[in-house]
Protein backbone atom coordinates (compact mmCIF):
# COMPACT_ATOMS: atom_id res chain seq x y z
CA UNK A 1 0.00 0.00 0.00
CA UNK A 2 1.15 3.50 -0.56
CA UNK A 3 -0.18 6.66 0.11
CA UNK A 4 -3.67 7.72 -1.16
CA UNK A 5 -4.14 11.24 -2.82
CA UNK A 6 -5.65 11.91 1.01
CA UNK A 7 -2.70 11.11 2.90
CA UNK A 8 -0.18 12.59 0.55
CA UNK A 9 -2.10 15.89 0.96
CA UNK A 10 -2.11 15.49 4.89
CA UNK A 11 1.77 14.23 4.95
CA UNK A 12 2.66 17.90 2.62
CA UNK A 13 0.78 19.80 4.91
CA UNK A 14 2.23 18.29 7.95
CA UNK A 15 6.17 18.59 6.43
CA UNK A 16 5.30 22.35 5.28
CA UNK A 17 4.05 22.83 9.34
CA UNK A 18 7.14 20.74 10.66
CA UNK A 19 9.99 21.42 8.63
CA UNK A 20 12.19 24.74 7.48
CA UNK A 21 11.87 26.20 4.09
CA UNK A 22 15.11 25.11 3.77
CA UNK A 23 14.14 21.75 4.68
CA UNK A 24 11.57 21.64 2.70
CA UNK A 25 13.26 22.61 -0.79
CA UNK A 26 15.40 19.83 0.25
CA UNK A 27 12.65 17.29 0.92
CA UNK A 28 10.95 18.50 -2.50
CA UNK A 29 14.39 17.93 -4.87
CA UNK A 30 14.79 14.96 -3.31
CA UNK A 31 11.13 13.71 -4.63
CA UNK A 32 11.43 15.20 -8.31
CA UNK A 33 14.80 13.38 -8.32
CA UNK A 34 13.64 10.26 -6.60
CA UNK A 35 10.68 10.24 -9.59
CA UNK A 36 13.63 10.81 -12.48
CA UNK A 37 15.91 7.49 -10.32
CA UNK A 38 12.63 5.51 -10.25
CA UNK A 39 11.52 6.40 -13.67
CA UNK A 40 14.69 5.59 -14.96
CA UNK A 41 15.22 2.23 -13.57
CA UNK A 42 12.01 0.79 -13.45
CA UNK A 43 10.89 1.23 -9.91
CA UNK A 44 7.09 2.27 -8.93
CA UNK A 45 7.22 5.72 -8.98
CA UNK A 46 4.38 6.50 -6.91
CA UNK A 47 6.34 4.51 -4.47
CA UNK A 48 9.53 6.67 -4.60
CA UNK A 49 7.75 9.68 -4.49
CA UNK A 50 6.05 9.01 -0.70
CA UNK A 51 9.41 7.77 0.48
CA UNK A 52 11.05 10.57 -0.91
CA UNK A 53 8.43 12.99 0.88
CA UNK A 54 8.46 11.15 4.15
CA UNK A 55 12.49 10.29 4.37
CA UNK A 56 13.09 13.73 6.68
CA UNK A 57 9.40 14.16 8.08
CA UNK A 58 11.05 13.66 11.94
CA UNK A 59 14.21 15.66 11.00
CA UNK A 60 12.75 18.85 12.58
CA UNK A 61 12.81 16.91 16.30
CA UNK A 62 15.23 17.81 18.52
CA UNK A 63 17.75 15.18 19.57
CA UNK A 64 16.49 14.03 22.96
CA UNK A 65 12.67 13.92 21.31
CA UNK A 66 14.23 11.54 18.84
CA UNK A 67 15.47 9.78 21.74
CA UNK A 68 12.23 9.47 23.13
CA UNK A 69 9.76 8.70 20.15
CA UNK A 70 12.75 5.94 19.33
CA UNK A 71 12.00 4.56 22.67
CA UNK A 72 8.05 5.06 22.01
CA UNK A 73 8.00 3.25 18.83
CA UNK A 74 10.11 0.33 20.50
CA UNK A 75 13.18 1.21 18.08
CA UNK A 76 16.37 -0.78 18.75
CA UNK A 77 19.06 1.33 18.80
CA UNK A 78 23.05 0.18 18.36
CA UNK A 79 25.90 1.21 20.44
CA UNK A 80 26.60 4.14 16.85
CA UNK A 81 23.15 5.40 16.73
CA UNK A 82 23.53 6.38 20.73
CA UNK A 83 27.22 7.80 20.27
CA UNK A 84 26.44 9.77 16.59
CA UNK A 85 21.93 9.75 16.68
CA UNK A 86 22.28 11.02 12.81
CA UNK A 87 19.94 8.14 11.72
CA UNK A 88 17.10 8.18 13.89
CA UNK A 89 15.36 10.81 12.22
CA UNK A 90 15.08 7.97 9.60
CA UNK A 91 13.80 5.31 11.82
CA UNK A 92 11.15 7.33 13.78
CA UNK A 93 9.72 9.13 10.19
CA UNK A 94 9.17 5.12 8.78
CA UNK A 95 7.56 4.86 12.03
CA UNK A 96 5.15 8.42 11.50
CA UNK A 97 4.38 6.80 7.97
CA UNK A 98 3.20 3.58 9.11
CA UNK A 99 1.39 4.72 12.12
CA UNK A 100 0.12 8.03 10.82
CA UNK A 101 -0.54 7.48 7.56
CA UNK A 102 -1.10 4.20 6.88
CA UNK A 103 2.08 3.83 4.06
CA UNK A 104 3.11 0.16 3.28
CA UNK A 105 6.36 -1.28 4.60
CA UNK A 106 8.41 -1.32 1.58
CA UNK A 107 8.09 2.52 1.50
CA UNK A 108 8.73 2.73 5.16
CA UNK A 109 11.85 0.35 4.68
CA UNK A 110 13.44 2.92 2.26
CA UNK A 111 12.69 5.46 5.15
CA UNK A 112 14.13 3.44 7.79
CA UNK A 113 17.42 2.78 6.00
CA UNK A 114 17.51 6.50 3.58
CA UNK A 115 20.84 7.66 6.56
CA UNK A 116 23.13 4.30 6.37
CA UNK A 117 21.88 2.16 4.00
CA UNK A 118 21.37 -1.79 4.66
CA UNK A 119 22.67 -5.19 3.43
CA UNK A 120 20.21 -6.09 1.20
CA UNK A 121 19.33 -2.84 -0.25
CA UNK A 122 15.95 -2.93 -2.73
CA UNK A 123 15.90 -0.60 -5.87
CA UNK A 124 13.47 1.45 -3.65
CA UNK A 125 16.03 2.00 -0.65
CA UNK A 126 18.78 2.34 -3.68
CA UNK A 127 16.27 5.65 -5.38
CA UNK A 128 16.03 7.09 -1.85
CA UNK A 129 19.38 6.75 -0.67
CA UNK A 130 20.89 7.66 -3.91
CA UNK A 131 17.99 10.56 -4.05
CA UNK A 132 18.78 12.38 -0.79
CA UNK A 133 22.54 12.89 -1.82
CA UNK A 134 22.26 14.20 -5.22
CA UNK A 135 19.43 16.67 -5.81
CA UNK A 136 19.83 19.50 -7.01
CA UNK A 137 19.88 21.84 -3.90
CA UNK A 138 23.17 20.13 -3.08
CA UNK A 139 26.03 22.37 -2.63
CA UNK A 140 28.83 20.06 -3.10
CA UNK A 141 29.90 18.71 -6.29
CA UNK A 142 30.24 15.55 -6.44
CA UNK A 143 26.06 15.33 -6.47
CA UNK A 144 26.77 16.25 -9.85
CA UNK A 145 28.87 12.98 -10.78
CA UNK A 146 26.69 11.31 -8.43
CA UNK A 147 23.49 11.47 -9.98
CA UNK A 148 25.16 10.72 -13.75
CA UNK A 149 26.00 7.88 -12.52
CA UNK A 150 23.04 7.02 -11.02
CA UNK A 151 21.04 7.66 -14.12
CA UNK A 152 23.63 5.34 -16.14
CA UNK A 153 23.42 2.34 -13.37
CA UNK A 154 21.24 2.72 -10.26
CA UNK A 155 23.60 0.04 -8.67
CA UNK A 156 27.41 1.76 -9.34
CA UNK A 157 25.51 5.27 -8.56
CA UNK A 158 23.95 3.84 -5.07
CA UNK A 159 27.99 2.75 -4.70
CA UNK A 160 29.77 6.40 -5.92
CA UNK A 161 27.01 7.78 -3.59
CA UNK A 162 28.19 5.65 -0.22
CA UNK A 163 31.55 5.98 -1.47
CA UNK A 164 31.32 10.14 -1.54
CA UNK A 165 29.52 9.68 2.00
CA UNK A 166 31.99 7.70 3.43
CA UNK A 167 34.86 10.19 2.55
CA UNK A 168 33.03 13.09 4.02
CA UNK A 169 32.06 11.52 7.03
CA UNK A 170 36.10 10.51 7.30
CA UNK A 171 36.95 13.60 6.55
CA UNK A 172 35.31 14.49 9.53
CA UNK A 173 36.45 12.36 11.60
CA UNK A 174 32.56 10.92 12.21
CA UNK A 175 31.65 7.43 13.03
CA UNK A 176 30.82 5.17 10.33
CA UNK A 177 27.74 2.94 11.20
CA UNK A 178 28.20 -0.67 11.01
CA UNK A 179 25.38 -1.03 8.35
CA UNK A 180 26.67 1.06 6.06
CA UNK A 181 30.18 -0.97 6.28
CA UNK A 182 27.66 -3.99 5.79
CA UNK A 183 25.91 -2.16 2.65
CA UNK A 184 28.68 -1.33 0.99
CA UNK A 185 30.61 -5.12 1.50
CA UNK A 186 26.41 -6.27 0.06
CA UNK A 187 26.82 -3.99 -3.16
CA UNK A 188 29.75 -4.29 -4.17
CA UNK A 189 29.33 -8.41 -4.04
CA UNK A 190 26.20 -7.41 -6.26
CA UNK A 191 27.73 -5.58 -8.43
CA UNK A 192 30.55 -8.37 -9.33
CA UNK A 193 28.84 -11.51 -8.76
FE1 LIG B 1 17.61 12.31 6.35
FE1 LIG C 1 17.26 14.15 3.37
Amino acid sequence: MTTTAASKSDLLAYLEKSLSSERMKHVLGVRDTAIEYAGAHGVDVERAETAALLHDAAKWMSIPTQFAQCARYGVLLMREDRVSPVALHGYIAAEVGRERYGIGPDVCEAVRCHTTGKPHMTDLDMVLYAADFSEPSRPFPEAATARDMVMADLLDGVICTMEFRLQALMRKGRLIHPRTVHARNALLARARS
